[in-house]
C-alpha cells in the first residue's frame, strides 16, 4: 500500500492522479489535516485519513500499513520544518513503513542561501538516521515560478534580477509524475535522487528566451542587491518575502541550481517541459 500526505496539494495530488492510473483506488491512501478537502479521492474509493505534522499523536494511525509513504515538504511559512518533519518520520519508523519518501529540492545544503535549502538538507539528515530505507526527491525550483520571479517582462521587456545564475527550471507537473513513477518501481531508488529539467538557463538566457516567445525585446538587467531589494520595496513586497526571494537569487548565483540530471526525462519517457514552456504560458 502507498500512503500519500500533502495529496490535497498540486504536486502530491498530481503524483497521486499518475498512481491511479495504475493502481486501483484499495492500493492507495491520502492523508491530509482535513479530511473535508480530500473528498475528490474519496469519492474514487481511496482511503482517506486525517493526519497534521504538527499533531504527532495523529500520525501513526495515519501511516500504519505503508509500504511507501510519502511525504511532501512542509509549506507552513511561520512553522519549524524540520521538526515537522521529525515528527513524520518517526511516526512513519514508529509503525513500520516500508520505506519512506520526502519532496526535497535541488540543492539541499546546509549553506544554501535559500532557506528552504538548509531545511531539506536536515531533514534527509533525519531520514538518513531513522532506520527505514528512504528517497528524497530532490526537485528543481518550480518552472512555474517563473510567472512572478521574472518579474513583469512582458509590460517592461525588462527581466530585472539580483545577480544571475543558472537555475535548472522544472516543471512541477513532471516532479509529481517523476515521483510517481519511482514510487511504482518499488525501492529502485534509494537515497537523495535530483529531478531536474535538462537544462539550465541563466537570467540574461531567459530574457533571450523570452524574447523569442513573445515577439518583443526582452533584456535582463543585474542590480546591486539594494538596488533590487528598493524596487521590491516600491512595487509592494514585503519585507520578508523580498530577503526570501534575495536567498534564492543569491543561490542561483552561487550555482546551488545548477546541476542537471537525466533521470527526469529517463522516468517520464519523454523530455521533460523546460523553462521556454513556462516563459510562453499565458500569464
Ligand atoms: N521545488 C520548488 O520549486 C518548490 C516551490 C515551492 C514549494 N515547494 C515545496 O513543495 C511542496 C509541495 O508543493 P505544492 O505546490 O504541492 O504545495 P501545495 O499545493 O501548497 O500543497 C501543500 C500540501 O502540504 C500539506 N501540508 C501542509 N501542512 C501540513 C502539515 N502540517 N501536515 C501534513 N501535511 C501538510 C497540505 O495538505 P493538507 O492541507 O491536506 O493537510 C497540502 O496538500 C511544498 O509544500 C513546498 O515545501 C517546492
Amino acid at each position: 500500500m502507498i500512503i500519500i500526505t500533502g495529496a490535497t496539494g498540486a504536486l502530491n495530488g498530481a503524483t497521486a492522479d499518475h498512481l491511479l492510473q495504475h493502481l486501483s483506488p484499495s492500493e492507495l491512501v491520502v492523508v491530509t489535516r482535513d479530511v473535508s478537502r480530500a473528498a475528490r479521492f474519496a469519492a474514487l474509493g481511496v482511503e482517506v485519513r486525517q493526519g497534521d505534522y504538527a499533531d504527532p499523536g495523529s500520525l501513526p494511525a495515519a501511516y500504519d500499513g505503508a509500504d511507501q509513504l510519502l511525504l511532501v515538504s512542509s509549506s507552513d511559512p511561520a512553522g519549524d520544518h524540520v521538526a515537522l518533519h521529525r515528527n513524520a518520520i518517526e511516526a512513519a519508523a514508529s509503525v513500520g513503513v516500508g520505506r519512506i519518501l520526502y519532496t526535497s529540492h535541488q540543492g539541499a545544503a546546509p549553506d544554501n542561501p535559500f532557506l528552504p535549502g538548509a531545511t531539506h538538507f536536515a531533514t534527509e539528515q533525519l531520514l538518513a538516521d531513522c532506520g527505514v530505507a528512504w528517497t528524497s526527491l530532490r526537485n528543481g525550483f518550480y518552472a512555474h515560478s517563473l510567472q512572478w520571479l521574472a518579474g513583469p517582462w512582458r509590460e517592461t521587456g525588462v527581466i530585472a534580477v539580483p545577480g544571475d545564475g543558472p537555475v535548472s527550471w522544472t516543471a512541477r507537473e513532471d516532479a509529481a509524475e517523476a515521483a510517481a513513477a519511482i514510487l511504482l518501481s518499488d525501492g529502485a531508488h534509494d537515497g537523495a535522487v535530483t529531478l531536474t529539467a535538462p537544462a539550465a538557463p541563466t537570467f540574461a538566457e531567459l530574457a533571450d528566451t523570452a524574447s523569442e516567445v513573445s515577439g518583443r525585446t526582452v533584456t535582463c538587467r543585474v542590480l546591486g542587491e539594494d538596488e533590487w531589494l528598493a524596487a521590491q520595496a516600491e512595487a509592494g513586497v514585503p519585507e520578508q518575502m523580498a530577503g526570501f526571494v534575495l536567498g534564492f537569487h543569491r543561490a542561483a548565483r552561487a550555482g546551488f541550481f545548477a546541476g542537471t540530471d537525466p533521470l527526469l526525462g529517463e522516468l517520464l519517457g519523454r523530455a521533460p517541459r523546460t523553462a521556454r514552456d513556462a516563459l510562453a504560458a499565458p500569464a
